[in-house]
């Protein structure tokens, strides 16, 4: 039997942990109109969460179309149009009414169209003369969709992206896009070390301010152990509590890493699944990831290859001053610490994660910190 525990992206609601709570309060949401910034630290599951919504959306009574595009390769204004037109092609068939009408509407941009050859899918080249016909273009799609008097989501992941547009109007081009339209509910989704970045940064007149907030943090304990047991059950494979709870602490619960732990031992095909199971998979994991590690390190200097090993041997650290954290790990003075907390977090290798209480710091890929604690 195929292995349930998915590590690509979202396959079906079946295979999908939990996430009700979000889940309603995005699809209130979308019937309401209203729009939304998704927010959480990386690999926690927005993606797939956008896309289990968008599959209730598609079974539910209301009539509600959705567009989803990643944004992340995305370099300008220019490619954005792109994924948004594409993203458009391909949520609204040939042959049906808006189809037709989009597919009218998309030449009259005079683009060069083709198909991918392996997915089939639209792929469009659209030149422009200057960037006021750019800004015009966009307009027009998202007027073009506004005008179609059908209720549309569109989500756009990796929204962080535009921050790196030449051009530095986009965010206020959006804003007033999105302001005119009446039939569009957006889903702004990004890391939220980013997202919360330019929030903060725009304090006067954020982005943001309009849209209701979605934070996506762990799954429960409880929902993510009921779920393992299920899926493994269900494929006739026994497992211990013992080893379910060794999972979920060893991979913190920050899914892609329970996810990708439990495949692994899926895939290693034991039908009663122990302790001994589970570990044999975490050094597979451990193993497996070596290479990437070892890059890191010619990635950093010594101090910062050595703090990042402080760091992941605490586990987590909520004060990167005190002299205790300081002085057990040969870190030097406060401000040394504070300067390679900033650097390392700015690479994507550490987290910050601010709380009204405190910001705690830990090692972003779970198995990096994992390996590293054995150093
Ligand atoms: N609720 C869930 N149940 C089961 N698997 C999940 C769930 N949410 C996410 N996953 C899996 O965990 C992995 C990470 O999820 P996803 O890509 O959605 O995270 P993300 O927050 O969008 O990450 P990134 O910050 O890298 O964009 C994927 O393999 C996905 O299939
Ligand atoms: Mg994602």
């Amino acid at each position: 039997m195929e292995n349930p525990f998915v590590i690509k992206s979202y396959e079906s609601k079946e295979l999908f942990c939990d996430r009700e709570e979000e889940l309603q309060l995005m699809l209130r949401n979308c019937i309401n109109n209203t729009d939304m910034t998704l927010i959480s630290q990386r690999r926690m599951g927005k993606t797939d969460l956008i896309l289990r919504l968008f599959d209730e959306l598609s079974e539910s009574q209301q009539e509600i179309h959705t567009i989803y595009l990643d944004i992340s390769v995305s370099r300008s204004i220019d490619d954005f149009i792109k994924l948004l037109a594409e993203a458009t092609m391909k949520s609204f068939q040939p042959q049906t009414s808006i189809g037709d009408k989009l597919m009218t509407f998309i030449k009259s941009l005079r683009p060069q169209l083709s198909f991918d050859n392996i997915t089939g899918d639209p792929q469009l080249q659209i030149t422009y003369q200057t960037a006021h016909e750019k800004e015009y273009t966009l307009r027009s799609l998202f007027e073009f969709l506004d005008n179609q008097d059908e209720h549309i989501v569109i989500a756009i992941d990796e929204f962080q992206q535009i921050r790196d547009y030449p051009e530095k109007n986009m965010e206020a081009l959006l804003r007033t896009y999105i302001q005119q339209t009446h039939h569009l509910t957006f889903i702004f989704c990004g890391s939220k070390k980013h997202l919360m970045a330019d929030i903060f940064s725009n304090e006067k007149d954020p982005f943001y301010n309009s849209t209701a907030f979605v934070s996506l943090d762990k799954i429960s304990e409880v929902s993510y152990s009921t779920f393992i047991r299920k899926l493994m059950n269900e494929r006739g494979r026994n497992i211990t509590d013992e080893a379910i709870q060794f999972i979920l602490e060893w991979t913190r619960r920050h899914t892609y890493y329970t996810q990708q732990l439990c495949h692994t031992i899926y895939a290693n095909g034991s039908t009663d699944i122990t302790i001994d199971d589970v570990k044999q998979a975490c050094q597979q994991l451990m193993k497996q990831g070596e290479a990437v590690f070892l890059q890191y390190r010619q990635m950093l200097t010594d101090k910062q290859w050595n703090y990042l090993i402080a760091v992941a041997k605490e586990g987590c650290v909520q004060q990167i001053t005190a002299s205790k954290f300081l002085k057990r790990h040969n870190i030097g003075t406060p401000s040394a610490s504070r300067r390679l907390a900033e650097s390392l977090c700015e690479k994507g290798l550490l987290n910050d994660d601010i709380t009204l209480e405190a910001t705690t710091y830990s090692v972003g890929d779970v198995f990096l910190s994992r390996w590293m604690e054995r150093l």
